[in-house]
């Protein structure tokens, strides 16, 4: 039986095209400066994120890590949304390694922080009991938030409000090609107001390994010796760099199917019976729902999918999460919609 699996968008294997520059990749000692694959990648990056430079790193994770720990010295303090990627699913690593206190507001059911609620939380320098505020972080599309887009008009909102405490902004981009897509924009637009992004190119973009970090040329050259810091150089990276490029250059237009795709497992999920999800906000490839009380529980679900071929995660326990991606066709969608239809009735 072949296996439907809307786990995660990170499952994605290389494609053809990606092992055969992987085979022929030009190599050097990128710890250097001297793998030509990993500078053109690298080159890219920033060309495309609208930044005037990019470091490569091994994951999602350590993008951001990196990027915080750049922005932010021990006992400072950054602000993130209580459903924030980096605040509950980066093994706490910036307080963990870099002693950065995150203080968490609310994330709206779009994604968003409210801006009362951000300057709320921002410290007041003059009093000592504090810890200093440094910076804003903010994540595009927004994972918990079923995939939710933030536009370039609110982040404008944050950054004027940023300006105006002297802070900086993060953005976790891990998927903003697919914001820019729901967007009709480039990913430079969304990541306009931004002082950092990271984005991976191992989720929808398919590639086996590795993430950037965007900046200024400054900043960047503080996050390269941030990646040192966690042993995060590589040596002939360009090996995996080689199928990013593939990847910026052949998965970015394709990523509005998976969002079509996305968008008909939510409508198609929504009458069925003990699902609670409003199809119309779901805006790109990452789709969550809740099992009402009184119907199943989201692991009986997922189990009983599983038996009949199809994966799904588990986000809580009333809550799954499927996400589309590279490999996952509309008739594999269908082939989904049948086992809930089955398992639900
Ligand atoms: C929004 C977001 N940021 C960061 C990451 C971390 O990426 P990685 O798993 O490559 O460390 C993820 C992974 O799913 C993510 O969804």
């Amino acid at each position: 039986m072949r296996i439907v699996d809307l786990r995660s968008d990170t499952v994605t294997l290389p494609t053809p095209a990606m092992r055969q520059a992987m085979f022929d990749a030009e190599l050097g000692d990128d710890v250097m400066g001297e793998d030509p694959t990993v500078n053109r990648l690298e080159a890219m990056a920033a060309a495309r994120l609208g930044k005037e430079a990019a470091v490569y790193v091994p994951s999602g994770t350590m993008a951001n890590l990196v990027c915080l720990l750049s922005h932010c010295a021990r006992g400072e303090e950054a602000i993130m949304g209580h459903m924030a990627h980096t605040f509950l699913f980066e093994a706490g690593g910036s307080a963990a390694v870099g002693g950065i206190h995150p203080r968490t507001v609310p994330n709206q059911p779009d994604g968003t922080l409210d801006l009362g609620d951000i300057e709320a939380a921002i410290r007041d320098p003059n009093n000592p009991h504090y810890p200093a505020t440094r910076l804003i972080c903010l994540e595009n599309t927004h994972n918990r938030c079923s995939g939710a887009v933030l536009t370039p008009a609110y982040i404008a909102r944050v950054r004027a409000l940023a300006d105006r405490y002297g802070l900086k902004i993060h953005l976790d981009g891990a998927r903003i090609f697919n914001a820019a897509t729901a967007l009709g924009v480039t990913a430079a637009v969304v990541a306009r107001d931004a002082d950092s992004v990271s984005f991976c190119l191992s989720k929808g973009l398919s590639a086996p390994v590795g993430s950037l970090v965007c900046g200024s040329a400054e900043f960047v050259r503080q996050a390269r010796r941030q990646r040192k810091v966690l042993g995060g150089g590589m040596r002939q990276a360009g090996v995996l760099a080689a199928a990013g490029i593939v990847a910026l250059e052949t998965m970015v237009d394709r990523l509005v199917d998976d969002h079509a795709n996305a968008r008909r497992l939510a409508e198609g999920l929504a009458p069925l019976p003990g699902v609670v999800l409003d199809p119309a906000r779901i805006q790109t490839n990452i789709v969550i729902w809740e099992l009402a009380p009184g119907a199943m529980l989201a692991a009986e679900f997922a189990a009983d999918m599983a038996a009949h071929g199809v994966k799904v995660g588990l986000v809580g326990p009333r809550r799954i999460r499927a996400v589309t991606h590279y490999g996952i066709e509309t008739d594999d969608v269908d082939r989904a919609l049948a086992a809930a239809k089955e398992v639900l009735r």
